[in-house]
């Protein structure tokens, strides 16, 4: 018993002196910097994914070599986990020095309109930035006239990657309607090649095609119409959209629940299946990690009866409320904001830059095509990528997606909608 109370209060002493270690008001060197490191919170980990911050990351580290940066990515495609994560330290006032965040309701429902966010008008003006950003974009991160991150880029969500050996040699002609999606759908499965490649390991993939479908039936309007609360999810629309949502999902690899999208886009990537819908993302896997050549080896176009509509996907930093080295992350931002900034990160990532000055010739083919329909289609904000509704929708969309995908019933699916819609 005796050994057991020296040992408690040995365990006791050491926790104490532990959690004075801890304690960030501690003015011991080591405390300092650690509350001094720029810790720059995303999800951009994977393949093709990281090597647009890490070139961001690098230019900062040549501007501002005295700043201390962490890299705290936590992976998982669409901020699967990074999005849990960071809820629980802004929960727990314990943010990250800045967070890549969507544009739109992610930002302004989640994190503006629970006050953790500071305005960064004041930025926006030293930087000359009113003008440089398209108007659009400007206000999906304002609130109130105050605006609230800073968009490092654009990405297309309503692209159709396509193998283009395989087309070639199977002498099929590229699909912009759904009609012919699913003639050349039906011609290469007669040949034993899958159709469109998947990987909804996590949910959000199978959302992001759904969308797409959304937005070629009803148009911008009525898809924002969608998110805005004007118009019910009984509309013949989306039942047309959800019918043609479950076709294509007849098309799928077998596989697809144990893939995620870079493994999907692999099996594009690889002459294993023959397209793919997917973010411009994909664009950064393919070139980056699987070498393969733009209009070479892979092809791009608007998926289905979506040309001159673009869904739009951008990400974002901020300035969290009670972060201790502001100044540093102000600094971060403006070089995320600046032409340099945008232009090592853009032609990696896949993504378009946010600004309307970039240098064009760092930018590939895609890159140009892209930056020219971004000025020349109506714009929709992407719902599985967090602009369109706020995130306790998408969460419901994307388990009524889940389960549809499995069970493929469409009225239970419409249903799910509905009570998902609720909450808008
Ligand atoms: C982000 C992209 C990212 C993709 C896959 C999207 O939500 O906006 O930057 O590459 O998810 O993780």
């Amino acid at each position: 018993m005796k050994k057991f109370r020296l040992l408690l209060a040995v365990f006791i002493a050491f926790s104490i002196a532990l959690s004075g270690c801890n304690g960030k008001s501690e003015t011991s060197s080591g405390d300092k910097k650690e509350e001094k490191k720029l810790e720059i919170f995303s999800w951009w980990t994977g393949a093709g994914e990281e090597d647009g911050l890490l070139a961001l990351l690098e230019l900062f580290k040549e501007k501002y070599p005295d700043i201390e940066v962490e890299n705290a990515a936590v992976a998982g495609g669409a901020g699967t986990n990074a999005k849990a994560v960071l809820a629980t330290r802004m929960q727990g006032n314990n943010p990250p020095s800045t967070f890549q965040v969507h544009g739109g309701q992610e930002l302004n429902a989640s994190w503006v309109a629970a006050g953790k966010m500071e305005p960064l008008n004041d930025l926006y003006e030293q930087e000359g930035w009113m003008d440089k950003f398209p108007k659009d974009l400007i206000d999906m991160v304002s609130v109130d006239g105050n605006i609230y991150s800073v968009p490092v880029n654009i990405h297309r969500s309503n692209v159709l990657w396509y193998n283009k050996k395989i087309f070639e040699e199977n002498n099929l002609p590229v699909p912009t309607t759904f009609d012919e999606f699913f003639d050349v759908a039906e011609k290469l499965k007669a040949k034993g090649i899958t159709p469109l490649a998947l990987g909804d390991k996590e949910p959000w993939t199978a959302t992001h095609i759904f969308e797409n479908v959304l937005l070629a039936k009803l148009g911008p309007d009525g898809y924002n119409a969608l998110w805005s609360g004007e118009l019910s999810f009984d509309d013949p629309k989306v039942k047309e959209s959800v019918e043609i949502f479950g076709k294509m999902l007849s098309y799928v690899n077998e596989d697809h629940s144990s893939r995620n999208w870079q493994d999907a886009s692999q099996l594009v990537a690889k002459g294993e299946a023959a397209m793919n819908i997917m973010g411009d993302w994909a664009k950064g896997y393919f070139v980056n990690d699987m070498k393969l050549k733009v209009n070479e080896d892979f092809g791009y176009v608007p998926t289905p009866e979506t040309d001159g509509y673009f869904m739009v996907v951008t990400d974002t930093f901020g300035l969290p409320k009670g972060v201790k080295n502001a100044d540093d992350v102000k600094k971060f931002l403006s070089v995320l904001g600046s032409v340099e900034g945008q232009d090592v990160f853009n032609p990696l990532k896949g993504s378009i830059p946010a600004r309307i000055d970039a240098d064009l010739s760092k930018y590939d083919q895609y890159g140009k095509d892209t930056m020219e329909d971004f000025k020349n289609s109506k714009l929709a904000p992407s719902l599985a990528h967090g602009s369109a509704a706020p995130e306790g929708v998408l969460t419901r969309v994307n388990q009524a997606v889940n389960i549809f995908v499995t069970q493929k019933d469409v009225n239970q699916f419409i249903d799910a909608l509905k009570t998902a819609a609720q909450e808008l």
